[in-house]
């Protein structure tokens, strides 16, 4: 049967912490209450305007960190610099606008094939395994499996943000994404606004190998603790993806 891994996305840790300009509460101990309470790997966004993660932070993760750590990043030289500098399990490639509030839309891969070939080939020759994260679009999936991505992260917002009809068709969607990606060769995972309540019909897609989930436990964890919130979380995943009751 198959498990699909988690990856905590710590991100909204340090945009706590940097409300107050100080080291509380520290990202980097999150990661590690993440990791016992169950995750399968530590996901973090270094952004350009550095809003929440920060340079020391990665340091600090790479250092710490007994499971991977998947390191969302822009394709901006600065980013890559920094990610062939510190060698990451995983690059996860985004599309990174400064006036958002949180990661838009997915890559366009097709339209910036040029562009992206060699950041793809740099990190994967760095040893990183380097997923791009798209809308489950076919040319997009076609255009990441063409420039030598090893994974695709599809992007779930969509699906999140609909219901009823709506989002049984952005389901079906990715679905179809789901199968034509591992067709290619292309590892699957997914994630972006998935929560308790949506998470079951994303994890019970065959091709789903990992889910990445940020802002919703952080928040759940305000109520219930961090370690409850992700225990949760990994144990509706775990019911889903390997079909037990
Ligand atoms: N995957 C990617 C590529 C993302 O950019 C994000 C948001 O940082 C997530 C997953 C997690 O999304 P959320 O915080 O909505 O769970």
């Amino acid at each position: 049967m198959s498990r699909v891994r988690l990856g905590v996305n710590i991100d909204h840790v340090a945009t706590i912490r940097n409300a107050r300009g100080g080291d509380h509460p520290d990202p980097v101990r999150a990661a590690a209450l993440a990791v016992a309470a169950g995750a399968d790997g530590i996901t973090a966004h270094l952004r350009e305007d550095r809003r929440h993660i920060r340079d020391d932070d990665l340091k600090r993760l790479m250092a710490a960190l007994t499971v991977p750590l998947n390191l969302e990043m822009a394709a901006t030289d600065e980013m890559l610099a920094i990610a062939l500098g510190c060698g990451p399990h995983a690059a996860c490639i985004v599309p990174e606008k400064r006036a958002e509030r949180t990661t838009e839309g997915g890559l366009d891969v097709l339209g910036q094939q040029p562009g992206l070939r060699p950041v793809v080939a740099q990190l994967t020759a760095r040893g990183c395994r380097v997923s791009l994260f798209i809308e489950p679009d076919p040319d997009q999936i076609e255009a990441s499996a063409a420039i030598g991505a090893a994974v695709v992260e599809l992007h779930t917002g969509r699906y999140a943000h609909l219901s009823g009809e709506a989002q049984a068709a952005e389901l079906a969607r990715l679905a179809a994404g789901a199968t034509l990606a591992a067709a290619r060769g292309l590892e699957v995972h997914a994630g972006h606004g998935l929560t308790f309540d949506n998470v079951a019909p994303v994890a019970a897609l065959p091709e789903i190998a990992e889910l990445n989930i940020g802002h919703f436990l952080i928040g759940e964890a305000v109520f219930t603790g961090l370690g409850p919130a992700i225990g949760e979380m990994r144990a509706r995943i775990d019911r889903a993806s390997t079909g037990s009751a």
